[in-house]
């Protein structure tokens, strides 16, 4: 018997001089997305993730850290698998970089294409951006790199290059029979405008760089992070043995719009000169921005997915991340549309659904689902469409078209509420006849449930895992082939599970500040109080950089490095919605700053104006519940509540005298 066809799908290898933001959890739950539903229409998947681990960036990290690079990369790769698995969002592949089976597989792609006449060795100077870790083409001394908008540095090197220009013919050969391989068509256009305006050699190996993998017996010469870092994908499933598991070429390489370039035009290239199969597809999405801007750690508006998971649960952070963007465009993350949407198309909308027929079907049919006798044509009608759905929603998930995949199974939703209000179930007798009426209308429903949970088993996996023990369907709704998706196909006369509420409403202001302050305890780890935000408690937009580390001794100077001066509080103001942030202005000597600080609970602002704190002047500024705070005020975190009390002076003190 032949087995499951296979498909194979990656997200990009993140860099490990950060942790995971929304950004790449976006990546990743798509990928789980995509994974879950490519098995259900029966395929066997194979879903890559992992860590990029050379290059200069981790060199200075790691020295900043004061650790051996090798320990730092182990850490930071931890941290994300970690999160990853916390989120429940585990790969079958973690690539890291520095694995043993990676650098064999580096070395022997690099073998193929010199053995193929594709390796060169010469000078090459250029300006290169270190932050991006790429040559910049065409800059001059003195410009700043297009990408980032940082100085690049003017460097000299003997690298191997590529002979990418030997490949702009079979690329754009390539592309055309493959209309498909870059999406979405946006993307394509601008990759083929790129290689039709010409390709220049690439340098694909650094003398300048330490941490990288060697280039066999050319040392000091290491490989280009671009090349090690595009391989992790052939890694995972075997290296030069790929042939054997049967998975590349990869069906899908997931990427950020930003990375485009290097997956659709690279890779493929340096496949070509080594005579391996050219993945199938490479799908760029968008970004998700903050206040219309790019989320970074020094602009202090990175929004982490651990909070969003602990206060609404990861499925509804899933949903958000589909439902709220199309897939490929940009969009903006607001913790105000999160909640929004969490209270009306989850607690409101399926939440309500399934207890609202669970209910009816337990006070009235003593918790077994019942059968239907003669339809009506509204139930006929409910029937048709829902079917009909079906197809929509199925061909909208092949297109990656996942929002409106979502939009159209909340429409089914809306039409079960619409049924259920027309019919009323709930005001017809005991009649034999109107028994019978409500058992069809009830069943009708549960089937129309049956069918939404199974379509959006993909999304939100827990959910719907409970949903279907609650609705007493038969075996796990992740083993239901969507190929045979058919309405009429309920298990009736099965007891229901015992009732529960899947999503319940939270109260907006409330939500937003808890997951604001979980937010700002997991990157400043040193945190005690989740009340306190912006008290010396929480706030470090670095800290999202730092490395986790058992809590070791630190030297002087890594406690140099934190500037605390006294300030005093000129003004104090609460901000509407947050019940625990106060607004401060405070001078600290040579400035006036504005801070958050999570005492409101424990300070009356009036009581404030004049005191003189204790305040951290460095670090990153960060929003609080969308109010900019640039600075931290001390606060000693006291019971088990961790009460704050302000850290202040017995004797008179200077405004803007350094605390050492
Ligand atoms: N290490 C490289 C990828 C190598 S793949 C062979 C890299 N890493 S990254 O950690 O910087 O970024 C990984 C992905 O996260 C990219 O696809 C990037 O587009 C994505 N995102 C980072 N910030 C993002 C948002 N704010 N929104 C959506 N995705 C973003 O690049």
């Amino acid at each position: 018997m032949p087995g499951k066809p296979k498909f194979y799908l990656t997200t990009p290898i993140y860099y490990t001089n950060g942790l995971p933001h929304i950004g790449h959890t976006y990546t990743t739950v798509v990928a789980d997305v995509i994974r879950r539903y490519k098995r259900m229409r029966g395929y066997e998947v194979v879903m890559t993730t992992g860590t990029d681990e050379h290059g200069v960036n981790v060199e200075r990290a790691a020295r900043n850290a004061g650790i051996a690079e090798s320990e730092f990369v182990a850490r930071m790769a931890d941290a994300w698998r970690t999160l990853w698995d916390e989120l429940g969002l585990p790969a079958e592949e973690f690539v890291r970089t520095t694995d043993l089976r990676h650098v064999r597989t580096v070395q022997w792609l690099f073998k193929l294409c010199r053995e193929n006449g594709y390796v060169y060795k010469d000078h090459y100077t250029g300006q290169y951006c270190i932050y991006d870790n790429a040559f910049v083409n065409d800059a001059k001394p003195g410009d700043n790199c297009p990408d980032c908008g940082r100085p690049t540095e003017t460097l000299t090197e003997e690298n191997y290059f590529f002979k990418l220009s030997a490949l702009q013919k079979p690329l754009l050969d390539f592309y055309k029979k493959n209309p498909d391989f870059v999406q979405p068509e946006s993307r394509k256009n601008e990759i083929i405008n790129f290689v039709e305006g010409g390709l220049k050699d690439l340098s694909i190996t650094r003398t300048t760089v330490r941490w990288g993998i060697p280039v066999p017996g050319e040392e000091p010469h290491v490989f280009y992070v671009w090349f090690d870092a595009l391989t992790a994908y052939l890694t995972a499933v075997g290296g030069p043995d790929y042939e054997k598991r049967g998975f590349w070429p990869a069906d899908l390489h997931l990427v950020g719009k930003d990375i485009i370039r290097f997956h659709a035009v690279y890779w493929p290239a340096f496949l070509m000169a080594a005579m391996l199969p050219v993945p199938k597809q490479v799908w760029a999405h968008g970004w998700f921005l903050m206040d219309a801007s790019k989320m970074s750690k020094s602009k202090g508006n990175v929004v982490l997915p651990r909070p969003i998971a602990h206060m609404l649960g990861m499925d509804a952070l899933r949903y958000f991340l589909l439902r709220e963007v199309v897939f490929g465009q940009d969009g903006n993350f607001s913790y105000d549309a999160l909640v929004t949407r969490y209270n009306s198309d989850l607690a409101n909308g399926l939440g309500n659904l399934a207890s609202r027929t669970a209910a009816m079907i337990e006070k009235n049919f003593g918790g077994k689902i019942p059968k239907v006798g003669k339809l009506q044509s509204q139930d006929e009608a409910l029937a048709r469409e829902t079917q009909a759905a079906i197809g929509e929603i199925l061909d909208y998930f092949e297109k990656l078209n996942f929002a409106r995949a979502l939009e159209s199974l909340w429409a089914v939703i809306a039409s079960a509420d619409k049924y259920l209000t027309t019919e009323k179930p709930w005001s017809l007798g005991d009649s034999e006849t109107d028994m019978q009426r409500q058992a069809n209308i009830l069943a009708t429903t549960a089937e129309l449930f049956r069918i939404v949970t199974v379509l959006a088993h993909p999304v939100l996996p827990d959910t719907t895992a409970r949903i279907w023990t609650l609705l007493g369907q038969p075996g796990k709704v992740s083993d239901v082939e969507l190929d045979g998706l058919r309405w009429g196909h309920l298990a009736t006369s099965v007891q229901l599970g015992k009732p529960q509420t899947l999503f319940p409403r939270v109260e907006k202001s409330e939500a937003i500040e808890r997951i604001e302050s979980m937010a700002n305890e997991e990157l400043n780890p040193i945190a005690v109080p989740a009340s306190a935000p912006a008290t010396a408690a929480s706030t470090s937009a670095a800290g999202a950089a730092a490395v986790p580390a058992a809590r070791e001794k630190i030297g002087i100077e890594d406690f140099a490095k934190v500037e605390m001066r006294v300030g005093q509080i000129k003004t104090a103001e609460r901000i509407v919605g947050a019940d625990k942030l106060l607004k401060l202005t405070v001078d600290i000597g040579s400035e006036i700053r504005q801070i958050c600080a999570g005492i409101a609970q424990y300070y009356e602002p009036e009581a404030l104006i004049g005191r003189k704190v204790a305040v951290v002047t460095n670090l990153a500024p960060r929003k609080l519940r969308g109010v900019e705070s640039n600075g931290m005020i001390l606060a000693a975190a006291v019971g088990p509540e961790g009460r704050p009390v302000l850290a202040g002076f017995p004797e008179d003190v200077e405004v803007g005298a350094r605390l050492k």
